[in-house]
């Protein structure tokens, strides 16, 4: 039998897309967070926002039940307290596995192991039993025949690498190279990834404005501004790039290809102490919009243009309880009620215009809360609104307010009755709008949007124990910073040095 043509241009079609859709944005999850929502809830909230990929710092039993069954992609992490007892004990790791991994699949579909966080830069001297963790933990998984879907690796800082600047150049610190080159074989072998923790923002806070702020956030750069590796000519249109592709070619100059970086940490900070200024509301949005823009485009970085970079971000909520400056904490793109920190382009909370002529009934922007909470009681009671959707785990529950709980129950019951007399009144809180207030997920009645995703499956994934360490790199970064200025500068050929 014969493959018919169109059947084979399908086909590879088919593995075109398949190939080329690949790149996901995730999200961090940490947990030292005051009021952290419960597991539940924090899922519905990642299925609202069609989050299809986190990580997790920790294999918390609530998370991991409360992931199952949703086709969501979750890495777990051994933490950095836990890789000592793993590194020297298979029967640890088997126990692991045994408890964190295999107890929850398939159900859960737990992708990876992520060893301890930034272990190399954070806890040195655990380097030595880090790669012995890394192989029980794999061991373990061949024993229960799950290492085909769950891969181990390490996440890393940027600051492994001794001279990321220019990227062509970058090399790991020679200090490291034995474990490097140990983990490199480790993830060659299980074809499994390279975990970066990238932070354009302490690269750029750091050199001392060596570079464009418009560089870190992924804007246009002047023609004068272009950042251009003077070796391969490659032209960095932003530092996460620059940085990635640095990771690259210091896993080559170890003699290693074939082996894929993933993100598994970048992000900005909203908030910051006076010291600070960066660490703004209106940086962080930009940087991660423009990333998540850069990251599904789907293109790698210049020297591997055709290995999409897959992304978590860092980080679900603000880890309020953690120590360190202000921007420490002030990573969260949600608050933990649920709603936007400010606008992001994974979400489903920007209403989606249309064109229908619908009106709707919606909660008037600062009525009395009281006087909203007995309207939904009416609404949902006596005036028979169907309300099952702004219950906890459905999909208008978020952002988990009064004022979108009765903006539902309102339209609900408006849309019902209003052909039969019933009004938009409620006690005076409630006004038409013709704007539909549905989100990407959550579908008001009488709306004729689909409620399908603008935005392509997009995943999403933090780190707790050790970020705080990326703020203490400076006088490496401000002296790379210089050496790369250098190149640019030495580079006569170089017209666009900044
Ligand atoms: C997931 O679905 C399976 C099959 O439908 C069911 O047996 C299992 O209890 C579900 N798991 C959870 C944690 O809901
Ligand atoms: C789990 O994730 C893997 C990796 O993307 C995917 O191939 C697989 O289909 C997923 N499994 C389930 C049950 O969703
Ligand atoms: C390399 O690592 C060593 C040991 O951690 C450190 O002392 C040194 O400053 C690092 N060198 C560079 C260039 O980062
Ligand atoms: C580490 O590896 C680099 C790159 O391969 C090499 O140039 C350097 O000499 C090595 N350093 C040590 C201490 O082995
Ligand atoms: C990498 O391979 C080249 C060419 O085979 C060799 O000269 C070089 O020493 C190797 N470097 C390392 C770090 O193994
Ligand atoms: C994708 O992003 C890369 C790097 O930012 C850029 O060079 C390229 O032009 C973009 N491609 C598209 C199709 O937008
Ligand atoms: C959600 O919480 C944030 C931060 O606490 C607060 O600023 C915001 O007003 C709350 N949103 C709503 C709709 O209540
Ligand atoms: C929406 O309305 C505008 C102006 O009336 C029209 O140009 C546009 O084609 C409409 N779009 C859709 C999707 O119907
Ligand atoms: C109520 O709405 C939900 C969806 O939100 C729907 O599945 C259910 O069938 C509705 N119930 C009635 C009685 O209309």
């Amino acid at each position: 039998m014969t493959l018919k043509p169109w059947l084979a241009i399908s086909i590879l079609f088919f593995f075109f897309i398949s190939n080329v859709i690949g790149a996901f944005v995730g999200i961090n999850i940490g947990t030292d967070v005051t009021n952290l929502p419960p597991a539940s809830d924090v899922v519905a909230l990642l299925k609202a926002r069609q989050i299809t990929h986190v990580r997790l710092f920790n294999a918390d039993a609530h998370m991991l039940n409360a992931l199952a069954n949703t086709s969501i992609e979750v890495i777990i992490g051994v933490t950095n307290e836990e890789v000592l007892g793993i590194g020297e004990s298979p029967s640890t790791a088997a126990a692991w596995v045994n408890r964190n991994v295999a107890a929850y699949m398939p159900g859960t579909n737990i992708t990876a192991i992520a060893v301890g966080s930034e272990v190399l830069t954070a806890i040195p001297n655990a380097a030595p039993v880090l790669v012995p963790a890394m192989n029980y933990l794999h061991k373990a998984l061949v024993a229960s025949r799950l290492n085909n879907q769950v891969k181990v690796s390490t996440p890393q800082s940027m600051d492994v690498i001794a001279k990321a600047f220019p990227p062509s150049t970058a090399t790991f610190n020679s200090s490291w190279n034995s474990t490097i080159f140990q983990i490199l074989q480790f993830l060659r072998n299980t074809n499994s990834y390279y975990m970066l923790n990238a932070y354009p923002y302490y690269e750029y806070v750091h050199s001392d404005g060596i570079f464009p702020i418009e560089y870190a956030l992924f804007q246009p750069l002047s023609a004068v501004k272009q950042i251009v590796d003077p070796n391969t000519l490659f032209h960095y249109v932003s530092m996460f790039d620059a940085l990635v592709d640095a990771t690259y070619n210091s896993i080559e100059a170890l003699n290693f290809s074939d082996i894929p970086v993933v993100v598994t940490e970048t992000g900005w900070p909203w908030a910051g102490g006076s010291n600070e200024p960066d660490a703004t509301k209106e940086n962080a949005e930009t940087f991660n919009n423009n990333l998540i823009r850069r990251v599904s485009n789907d293109t790698g970085p210049p020297s591997q243009p055709k290995i999409p970079i897959n992304t978590f971000i860092y980080e679900m909520f603000n880890e309020d309880k953690r120590p360190g400056p202000i921007s420490e904490r002030s990573w969260g793109v949600f608050s933990t009620n649920g709603s936007d920190v400010y606008t992001l382009g994974l979400g489903s909370s920007d209403s989606i215009s249309d064109n229908s002529s619908t009106a709707f009934c919606v909660a008037k922007p600062g009525a009395d809360e009281n006087k909203l909470q007995d309207g939904i009681n009416w609404a949902c009671g006596q005036g028979r609104a169907n309300c099952s959707a702004i219950q906890s785990g459905k999909p208008c529950y978020f952002p988990d307010t009064i004022q979108n709980h009765a903006s539902y129950a309102y339209n609900d019951y408006y849309q019902r009755m209003h052909s039969l007399g019933g009004t938009c009144d409620f006690d005076g809180t409630a006004t038409m709008t013709t704007q539909d207030p549905s989100s990407r997920t959550c579908k008001f009645t009488g709306s004729s949007n689909s409620g399908g995703g603008v935005f392509p499956p997009a995943a999403f994934g933090p780190i707790s124990a050790t970020s705080q360490c990326s703020t203490i790199r400076s006088p490496v970064i401000a002296y790379t910073m210089v050496v790369f200025l250098a190149l640019l500068i030495l580079d006569v050929n170089a017209h666009f040095v900044f």
